[in-house]
């Protein structure tokens, strides 16, 4: 009897998500949000290898790094967040649905972005030092975004 509940319920979960996946209109934009986020998350890994000092400083891959950020954070826009595409409705999203209920906010932690990443760009082109000093803005900048607008992993 339980087995027989076990296995309904992973078949009725699978094939929810077969569902979700079939008729997903959101499959590629939720896909380049998150290339878009998983770069920066790799550029930033960069920089703060090198504020830590377990990278020596570079100047051509810091610039490059900080680049990259600020490049994304000016594509970075309800364009990634068409409406509907949240936790739940679309596979593997985990936006909020506030993303969509508090829009200008949302739009302003997006200028956040933009403004550490600036900062960011002028330590990159400094010294080790300097990218320390600006880790915490531009650290700070995603988990501002994340705290009100992903939904935690687990
Ligand atoms: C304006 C809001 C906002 C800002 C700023 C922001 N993020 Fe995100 N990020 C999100 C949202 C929303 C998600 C969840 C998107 C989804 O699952 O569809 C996310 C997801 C991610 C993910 C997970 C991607 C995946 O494959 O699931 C990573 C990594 C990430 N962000 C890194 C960063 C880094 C690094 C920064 C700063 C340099 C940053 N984010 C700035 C809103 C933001």
């Amino acid at each position: 009897m339980k087995t027989k509940l076990v296995a309904f319920t992973l078949l009725a979960s699978l094939t929810a998500t077969a569902i979700i996946a079939q008729d997903d209109p959101f499959k590629d934009t939720v896909e380049i949000r998150h290339g878009l986020m998983l770069q920066m998350a790799t550029d930033l890994a960069t920089l703060g290898g090198m504020a830590k000092g377990t990278a020596p400083y570079d100047q051509a891959s810091a610039t490059k790094a900080a680049g990259n950020i600020a490049a994304i954070a000016s594509v970075i826009s309800m364009e990634q967040f068409p409406a509907g595409s949240e936790a739940g409705k679309a596979t593997d999203s985990f936006a909020l649905a506030d993303v969509w209920a508090k829009q200008d906010d949302f739009m302003t932690k997006i200028t956040g972005l933009n403004e550490a990443a600036g900062m960011m760009q002028t330590a990159a082109a400094t010294s080790a030092d300097a990218i320390k000093g600006s880790m915490a803005q531009l650290g700070g900048a995603c988990s501002a975004c994340h705290k009100a607008y992903r939904q935690p992993e687990s």
